[in-house]
């Protein structure tokens, strides 16, 4: 959901009416994704009275434990400092537990879900959920389909009558990855929908609960300046970097069946990429903005295998195979970068350079969009050689914000030229609230908004558009892996990537 700030001065966060009461059923409760993000982002919602006073909150997973031993397992997430945010934090906290119940779910034995019914029946009956249930699948891929088949099973995913007057809903939230190709992503979504329908689903990409990549289209649409020469006219290239400093941590097992371009290329590269490049859409409705996003992965240029490989780059750090649960000769790239182009009327011929990887320099994920070169005839004899064109930077994190570099004459009597930049940064403008990035997220699956969410056709455009390369990269096992240190910018031929062009990456330092 997109909410609109009053112009000026520091912004008080959106204060966002109370959802409507439902459940929401997190599959994967004793996981990571729940501690370090959902449950935060639950206790920023309540903070903000976001939540119904009849919301409740189940956990499932295949342990055996009470409701107090996950209270206590979640617990360790508030570490906190002891300020008035801790205070606050701790008065959400207290609010959510009343309402949090755990229970113990096998998704493949459907007495687990039948258990799973009669105790939701039992809080639609004490706590007033009104029959809404939203179910977040934070589970490894494999299980997606078994547990919304299990749902189905037993009725959990029939809605009410009438769904607008006195009629119930049923939602599920999909976590990241869809399939691992789009043969499975289509096979996943066949399976899916026997039991859902496609309004039903919520396929999540947490980069889209980001405000920095919802600003993007504030950025573009909402003001005079920027569209006009948001094009090939004025446009040379676009440069889309994800940078971690981090390792593969302890997702050895399915990093190694992941790598670097299905873990981050076919969701969150390319929802930034379809932002920067979508036409404006008719409205900020779910269907206009999601229909604009299609249409720039599905112009993405289709390549033969031998252009995949000389528009893509692999890496793997050194070190990666003495992770835990890496294979000791593994294969797996964790840094790729690649060239692509969308080949429509306002893109053609503008290269977009993607990157992203592991155990790099810097933690930094930014849009840099480079401006063509201006005619610097005026400036000859001066020093214009090292002028650069103007770039604009869009931070979307670390260091939220939005740069614009140009070049200024240097104060004194000799013309020399510097490139100066002008930057807007959230933090200090805004005063940003400390976000998981779920936080939007889940309160549109409670509200119903499914504007930031992936609809089945944006999900397989993406597989289709990177497919090309999987396969080329299949059929021609990397050589020389590891090729790239630890805290460097990744390996030698993504620079040679770009310097093919006689373009260079802006610096990850
Ligand atoms: C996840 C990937 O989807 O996104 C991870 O599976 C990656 O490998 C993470 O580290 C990056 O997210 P963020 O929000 O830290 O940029």
């Amino acid at each position: 959901m997109l909410a609109v700030n009053a112009p000026g001065g520091a912004a008080v966060p959106d204060a966002m009416e109370a959802a409507p009461p439902c459940v929401m059923v997190i599959f994967g409760a004793a996981g990571d994704l729940t501690r370090r993000l959902l449950v935060p982002a639950l206790c920023q919602l309540a903070r903000a009275g976001s939540l119904s006073p009849n919301f409740r909150l189940v956990g499932a997973a295949t342990g055996e434990r009470t409701t107090e031993q996950w209270l206590a397992e979640l617990a360790g997430w508030r570490v906190g400092s002891g300020g008035d945010a801790d205070v606050l934090e701790a008065a959400a906290w207290d609010w959510l537990t009343e309402r949090m119940s755990y229970v113990r779910a096998d998704l493949h034995d459907p007495q687990s879900f039948r258990s799973l019914a009669s105790h939701l029946e039992r809080l639609d009956h004490e706590a007033g959920t009104a029959g809404n249930y939203l179910f977040y699948l934070a589970i490894p891929d494999r299980l997606f389909a078994t547990a919304v088949a299990g749902l189905g099973a037993a009725g959990l995913t029939r809605e009410g009558p009438t769904r607008e007057a006195s009629g119930y809903w049923r939602r599920v939230v999909i976590e990241k990855p869809f399939g691992h190709d789009l043969e499975s992503a289509r096979a996943l979504d066949r399976d899916i929908l026997r039991f859902l329908r496609e309004d039903q689903v919520y396929r999540i990409d947490h980069y889209l609960g980001k405000e920095t990549v919802q600003n993007l289209m504030a950025l573009r649409f909402a003001n005079g300046l920027f569209e006009p020469i948001w094009s090939r006219n004025h446009i040379d290239h676009v440069q889309i970097t994800a940078a971690e400093t981090v390792g593969v941590e302890r997702r050895g097992r399915f990093y190694e069946q992941a790598g670097a371009l299905r873990d981050m290329v076919p969701s969150h590269l390319f929802q930034l990429l379809a932002m920067t490049a979508m036409e404006p859409p008719a409205s900020f409705e779910a269907s206009a903005v999601r229909a604009k996003k299609a249409e720039v992965v599905h112009a993405i240029r289709p390549m033969d295998e031998t252009q995949a490989l000389e528009n893509s780059v692999r890496g793997q750090y050194q070190g990666y195979r003495e992770e835990p649960d890496v294979a000791r000769d593994s294969a797996t790239e964790t840094f790729m970068a690649c060239r692509l182009f969308v080949d429509n009327w306002r893109w053609a011929g503008v290269p977009f350079y993607l990157r992203t990887g592991k155990c790099l320099g810097c933690r930094r994920t930014e849009i840099a969009i480079r401006f063509h070169q201006a005619p610097l005839s005026i400036f000859r004899g001066t020093d214009v050689e090292h002028m650069h064109p103007n770039w604009m930077i869009l931070r979307i994190q670390p260091d939220e914000g939005i740069a614009l570099e140009f070049a200024a004459k240097r104060p004194g009597a000799k013309v020399t030229l510097d490139t100066v930049s002008m930057d807007f940064c959230y933090a200090t403008h805004f005063h940003l609230a400390p976000n998981t990035g779920y936080e939007t997220l889940l309160y549109d699956c409670m509200i119903g908004d499914a504007t930031l969410f992936q609809r089945a056709d944006n999900i397989e455009a993406g597989w289709q558009a990177v497919q090309p390369i999987l396969d080329a990269w299949a059929r021609n096992p990397p050589r020389g892996f590891p090729n790239y240190a630890p805290g460097s910018s990744g390996p030698a031929a993504s620079d040679e990537l770009l310097a093919r062009d006689g373009r260079a990456w802006r610096p990850l330092a």
